[in-house]
């Protein structure tokens, strides 16, 4: 067994006096990947978030690359290697593409030493390689973009600070079903590459085809946890774990 990129153990977190996710556990390999799978308000973005580093753990604890990060703030997780697209995209809709795009390159200040200019220079021609709509519109406005392409800025700019985890927040919602399949051909690009991912999605067929392993959240709980390849079949997943309610479905 390689080392674990990635180990959560026990992780608590809330708002206020309420805990709202509780007793998660989460390990990654290296290059592997995880779906991180609920319904509308169970814990995902809270978790995601705290492991992010912008909500702070309550009890349990987290290591990066064997570091123990626990009490790390984002900027010193963010430069060890751990990037969030965050849910809903949020793009800067005044500035330009490429001013958002910087934004991600945080600058490193503790762990590594930071990016030099010539780095971020690099990683802005790798997205615009990776991203020939981003190069054209990079002097246009965020705002100016289209729901698909705001997405594909929002991993491009997770991706400026050349993170070893990236950590994407329901990269489809609101997105139409071709779009949304275009960002996941992305996503599973950054796969081969061998980034490890924890994708965040309330229910998805594309999601499942992409990872490794799959955890669903209920009320802040792990009520599943497994590779991919031991998971109930989807109907029961829909059912039992998620709530039948959730009917997104897809074929990529
Ligand atoms: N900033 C906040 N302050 C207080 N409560 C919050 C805050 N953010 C989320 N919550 C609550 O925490 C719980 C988990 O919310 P969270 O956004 O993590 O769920 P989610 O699984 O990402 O849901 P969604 O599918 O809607 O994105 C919910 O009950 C939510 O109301
Ligand atoms: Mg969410």
């Amino acid at each position: 067994m390689p080392e674990p990129l990635l180990s959560v153990h026990g992780l608590v977190t809330g708002y206020g006096p309420n805990a709202v996710v509780e007793q998660v556990d989460l390990s990654l390999c290296p290059g592997e990947s995880v779906a991180l799978l609920g319904v509308n308000g169970a814990g995902k973005t809270t978790l995601v978030s705290t492991i992010a580093g912008l909500n702070p753990l309550w009890s349990g604890s987290m290591t990066f690359r064997g570091d123990t990060v626990t009490k790390a703030g984002p900027e010193a997780r963010a430069t060890m290697g751990i990037s969030l697209c965050p849910e809903g995209r949020q793009i800067f809709t005044s500035l330009t593409v490429e001013e958002n795009l910087l934004i991600g390159a945080t600058p490193s200040r503790r762990r590594r030493p930071a990016a030099t200019a010539a780095q971020v220079q690099e990683r802005l021609a790798r997205s615009y390689e990776r991203f020939p709509i981003l190069k054209e519109r990079r002097h246009g406005g965020g705002g100016q973009l289209s729901g698909g392409e705001q997405q594909m800025l929002a991993i491009a700019r997770a991706l400026m600070s050349a993170p070893e985890l990236l950590m994407v927040d329901e990269p489809s919602m609101g997105l139409a079903p071709a779009v949304a399949s275009t960002v996941y051909g992305l996503l599973r690009e950054l796969k081969r590459e061998g980034l490890a991912m924890i994708v965040v999605e309330e229910s998805s067929n594309r999601a499942l085809g992409l990872v490794d392993q799959c955890i669903v959240l209920r009320g802040g709980r792990s009520v599943l946890s497994a590779p991919v390849g031991e998971l109930p079949d989807h109907a029961t997943l829909l059912e039992v774990y998620l709530g039948s309610s959730t009917s997104e479905e897809v074929t990529s």
